[in-house]
């Protein structure tokens, strides 16, 4: 049985989103094996693959750089060498699985062979037409049997070179993957890749990223002082903050499966910069402790409270994959007391507590619908943070986002849309401004004449608490259905 390889493996081969070998598989055009595809297949979907080309693969990697902004900690650049020199044990061990293998079959079809020709002078052929007929057919599949051709061969051997920079781990029972380079731990490659995974401290101290290791190998990358039992150890348990892989793993893991999942938390965090792009919006950058770190989804937002005020909700503005650095977009309205502290009397490193998270508005994970994200203003906080967590998955097939601003040229990150849509060949980025006079709604011809069906996508708009029964109703009208349209007032 030729080779098969998991889609996202896949996905990284040929150079698409997964989302767009889902759909080919959906459409009957690729067969799965499992959840997994050969490399034949792949290689006649996608004829037009330049295997020896890199350039694919380095602009996969700085767009998933670019995409989600990744500043949980710089990946080691290099892979160690000890990790490297087993997966390439690994690999020789399978090459030579594989060439005893086809020593095998080699040596059986020539026993075949020269059997048929023994028997031959035997069998009386006018009337054992039979054996004739079977011993003609052989020989003349041994001779149409072509050696497998040279894209084939490339592409396996771009495959095992995949295999030996990165580490895939696969996530049971979700079924999820993930790829580890450098000598990240487990638990980080996860967030990064967009995966809720669960955890407490991110420093070995907890426990709550215990997973067991169902296959391949893992590594210890930085001491513990959580203590696993004998018998968790004897079971294959590890910490995922604590370790790497080795080779591929598959292991079985807690993963938050929605908001209900995620734990209620306190923590103290600290101003580490305010913007103010313009005088609408005021970007809170902050930190949290090294090991007391903030697990959330995408979308949700929080309480932040300074000592001697109201508590004020606040959506986060930054990825789940960078629990460390927070970021919120805070409207700047008078009447706010945090925003009156913030800009009136905060220094850096002052601490704020924050509570939660709260909230509902995040990523349908499990669709394989294409994406419309619609931020008004401010709003372009949480929806930066769903686009963010979006890449991260990389399964959208395509990523619309509308940004409507109520006052001209107050797309205060217009620049970062715009690079992520150079960068990304899906991700297409429309800047939309209200002229005098008019209203947010004017806008929405400007967004759903640019498709003939809105059935296929899933929509996330977060606009003004007053516009939201208005854009549901417009949205819902050009067939995006009640259930895939997620709207959140700006906090
Ligand atoms: S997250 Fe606490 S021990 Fe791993």
């Amino acid at each position: 049985m030729p080779r098969l390889i998991t889609l996202s493996r896949a996905a990284r081969l040929v150079g698409v989103k997964r989302g767009a070998l889902q759909n080919k598989i959906r459409a009957g055009e690729l067969r799965t094996f499992e959840g997994e595809i050969l490399l034949p297949d792949l290689l006649h979907a996608y004829p037009q693959t330049q295997v020896e080309d890199t350039t694919m693969l380095e602009r996969v990697e700085q767009i998933m750089e670019q995409a989600v902004n990744k500043i949980v900690r710089p990946p080691d650049e290099l892979t160690d060498t000890d990790t490297l020199a087993a997966r390439i044990l690994a690999l020789s061990q399978e090459l030579a699985q594989a060439r005893n293998e086809a020593r095998r079959y080699s040596d059986l079809v020539a026993a075949i062979k020269d059997k048929f020709q023994e028997l031959a002078p035997e069998v009386d052929s006018t009337r054992d037409e039979a054996f004739s007929k079977l011993r003609d057919w052989f020989l003349q599949a041994l001779e149409a049997a072509e050696p497998a051709d040279e894209a084939s061969e490339d592409i396996i051997a771009k495959e095992a070179f995949l295999r030996v920079m990165a580490a895939q781990i696969r996530i049971l029972p979700s079924g999820h993957e993930f790829f580890i380079e450098g000598s990240d731990s487990i638990l980080e490659a996860g967030l990064r890749g967009g995966l809720a995974l669960s955890y407490g401290c991110s420093s070995g101290n907890c426990g709550l990223c215990k997973a067991k290791v169902v296959s391949g190998q893992v590594k210890k990358i930085c001491p513990h002082d959580y203590v696993l039992t004998a018998t968790e150890k004897g079971l294959g348990y590890i910490l995922t903050c604590s370790n790497t892989a080795v080779t591929d793993v598959v292991l079985e893991a807690d993963e938050a499966l929605g908001a209900r999942d995620i734990p209620y938390q306190e923590i103290d965090i600290r101003i580490k910069k305010i913007e103010r792009p313009d005088g609408r919006v005021l970007i809170l950058n902050t930190k949290t402790p090294r090991t007391n770190r903030l697990r959330f989804l995408a979308g949700q937002y929080l309480s932040l409270q300074v000592d001697g005020l109201p508590a004020v909700d606040c959506a986060i503005a930054s990825c789940p994959c960078d629990d460390m650095n927070l970021q919120f977009h805070l409207p700047v309205v008078s009447g706010n007391p945090l925003i009156e502290y913030l800009l009136n009397n905060s220094r850096q490193n002052e601490v704020i507590r924050i509570t939660g998270p709260h909230g509902e508005f995040v990523l349908n994970e499990e669709s394989p619908r294409s994406l419309i994200f619609i931020a008004c203003n401010a709003g372009f906080g949480p929806i930066k943070s769903l686009i963010e967590h979006a890449m991260a998955l990389d399964i959208a097939e395509h990523i619309h986002v509308y940004w409507i601003v109520t006052s001209a040229n107050s797309h205060y990150q217009g620049n970062l849309c715009r690079s992520w849509a150079d960068a990304l060949d899906n991700f297409h980025y429309t800047a939309l401004a209200t002229d005098t006079g008019s209203d947010v709604k004017d806008l929405l011809p400007n967004i759903v004449n640019d498709f003939d069906d809105l059935k296929n996508y899933d929509c996330y708009a977060c606009i003004p608490g007053t516009q939201v029964e208005t854009f549901e109703a417009a949205l819902c009208g050009h067939g995006v259905p009640g259930k895939q349209l997620h709207m959140e007032p700006i906090r």
